[in-house]
């Protein structure tokens, strides 16, 4: 029996070394368990789900185990793959002005610092569009926060600066009917417009993106955390910052916590670990917390993360 499908698109963000890979995973290998269809997308460019699943990953979809499947996204080569494809399209265009500036406001977007995150974006969306045929959900494990927290709010942005385009290019197109007034061949050309088009396809792309991303109902934020003081102010900050652009939290999940079983050697590191426990719950308890306790060994293959995948299940609940 399929089990009721709680979110679609569930992201899991924090800092580099965490666990948010090994969450993502867990928790997608637990969908999968209960017959939800699941893809889980790693776009950090420090891949590990390759290592947390314990078998190789790749640029394609590749299938992991019944229900599941996984991807892992080279931002380069996604930001390369989108710079051509913008190229070509260009190819078609009249006006060698608007031609420039387009290449330099894609170049200020693309190019510049975030190009990668835009090109990942893009690649989002296309997965994003996937959902339902065939993946029940989809399973993000993102770059440490900062990256990510621009990637999200990237809609916004760029759906304010493609108005922009296109208000510029309509008034080019206004302009050049003028010109083509007695000139049968120039009318021709005008005709279509292939860039008008192509940015109204885009922000129609970017417009659905962030009706996704800011839809509580279906899609989720789970903050990865470790007890201790530095993370609980970041995860704060990125809560707020989330908050502020619509987009809901699933919960935050506390990992490597101590066990008390540890011995006497981390006592004194569980002791520690126990007053960030109790500021965590206190700050963040509303959106639900789950503990997940430092195992021996790391998490590699599909055992052990079902060993800690019930922890993070629970948050669902919550
Ligand atoms: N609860 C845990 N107990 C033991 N090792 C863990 C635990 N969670 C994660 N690890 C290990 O810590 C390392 C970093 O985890 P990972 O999920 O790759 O972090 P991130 O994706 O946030 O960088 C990995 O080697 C992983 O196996
Ligand atoms: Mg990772």
């Amino acid at each position: 029996m399929v089990h009721h499908v709680k979110r679609q698109f569930v992201f899991f963000g924090g800092k580099g070394g965490t666990g948010k890979t090994t969450c993502a995973a867990a928790y997608a290998y637990a969908l999968s368990r209960l017959g939800i269809k699941t893809l889980v997308v790693s776009t950090d460019p420090a891949h590990s789900l390759a290592d947390a699943f314990n078998r190789p990953i790749g640029l394609d979809v590749i299938p992991v185990a019944e229900n599941l499947w996984g991807i892992e996204i080279d931002a380069e080569e996604e930001a390369k793959k989108y710079m051509k494809a913008i190229q070509d399209k260009m190819l078609h265009i009249v006006s060698a002005v608007i031609v420039e500036e387009i290449k330099r406001q894609i170049e200020i977007a693309y190019m510049s610092p975030g190009a990668e995150e835009a090109a990942i974006f893009d690649k989002f969306i296309e997965l994003m569009e996937s959902i339902g045929n065939p993946y029940d959900v989809i399973v993000f494990d993102t770059a440490p926060t900062g990256h990510t927290l621009r990637l999200i709010t990237l809609p916004e942005i760029l759906g304010i600066w493609i108005e922009h385009l296109i208000e510029k290019r309509a008034n080019a197109m206004e302009l050049m009917k003028v010109a083509a007034k007695y000139d049968k061949d120039l009318q021709e050309k005008i005709k279509e417009d292939p860039i008008i088009d192509t940015l109204q396809a885009r922000r129609d792309k970017f417009a659905l993106a962030r009706k996704i991303l800011t839809d509580k109902k279906n899609t989720a934020f789970y903050f990865v955390l470790n007890a201790e003081k530095l993370p609980i102010i970041e995860t704060k900050r990125a809560i707020e910052i989330l908050q502020k652009h619509d987009i809901g939290i699933g919960g935050v999940i506390v990992n490597k916590v101590i066990p008390e079983e540890a011995g006497p050697f981390f006592e004194k590191r569980r002791v520690d670990q126990e007053q960030y426990l109790k500021q965590i719950d206190e700050m963040f308890g509303g959106f639900g917390v789950a503990r997940i306790p430092l195992l021996d060994s790391d998490i590699k293959g599909i055992e052990q993360l079902s060993e800690i995948a019930p922890l993070i299940l629970k948050l669902d609940e919550m």
